[in-house]
């Protein structure tokens, strides 16, 4: 599977089957986080085997079922946004290796999460990972001319770019970003959102359109 087919083919899986992963994708992915971590500054790390985080209290609570693994976001209050890019490519880099994922935020216990925390940090966002029960449903996108915008024609690049970002999983699938570009310089801005902060969600959207796109084709706008 290539980095293009899993951007196109994840999708957020909640319901997971007793499989567990072997040594191989373990050290690949543990190879693929580390990597992350340095580059990013982060402190994400593989919690496997820990239950208790998507243990339902009550028959029904929420909706994962048999989750069992995750990886903890920890990190910095500044550094959300690097939490979304980072995390997603570890998610892409997931599906490739045949898991599912799911970020979450909201629906799973913060006091039953196994990970470190330095004093400066916070678990900013977990992302629920094993073999999936289905592969998932694609989300309902805003069209992509209402999520971005452009002075003059928009090259190829850039329309492959806006078809990664639309595809990226935002929180209760938002899309609260816009894309804009002018000659090869491309800002991503978060849209003000009635539920929250959207740092997380922006990074993750810069991730897809940076691999849609291709890193040679543009540059970010400064911030
Ligand atoms: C930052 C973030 C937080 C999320 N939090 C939750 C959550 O708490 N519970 C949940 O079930 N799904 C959560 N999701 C998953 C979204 O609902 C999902 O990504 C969105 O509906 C788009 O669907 P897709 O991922 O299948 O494309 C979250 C997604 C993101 C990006």
């Amino acid at each position: 599977m290539t980095i293009t087919e899993a951007i196109e083919t994840r999708h957020s899986v909640r319901q997971f089957t007793e499989q567990a992963m072997d040594e191989k994708t373990i050290a690949e992915l543990q190879k693929t986080i580390d990597e992350c971590n340095k580059e990013g500054h982060l402190h994400l790390q593989l919690c496997l085997n820990e239950p208790e985080a998507f243990q339902a209290s009550k028959p029904h609570y929420g909706s994962f079922v048999n989750c069992r693994n995750y990886i903890a976001v920890v990190a910095g209050p500044d550094q959300r946004e690097s939490c979304g890019y980072y995390g997603q490519k570890i998610v892409l880099a997931s599906q490739m290796l045949g898991l599912n994922t799911c970020w979450v935020v909201l629906t799973y216990k913060k006091g039953r999460a196994v990970y470190q925390c330095d004093p400066d940090e916070k678990l900013q966002a977990v992302i629920a990972l094993g073999y999936g029960i289905t592969q998932g449903t694609a989300h309902k996108s805003k069209e992509i001319d209402k999520l971005c915008t452009a002075k003059g024609e928009a090259p190829a690049w850039f329309q492959a770019g806006m078809k990664a970002a639309s595809l990226a999983p935002t929180a209760m699938n938002q899309q609260k970003f816009m894309i804009s570009l002018d000659g090869n310089t491309v800002s991503a801005k978060p849209l003000i959102s009635l539920v929250g902060n959207t740092d997380i969600d922006l990074g993750i959207v810069k991730c897809n359109f940076e691999i849609g796109a291709g890193k040679e084709n543009f540059h970010w706008a400064e911030r």
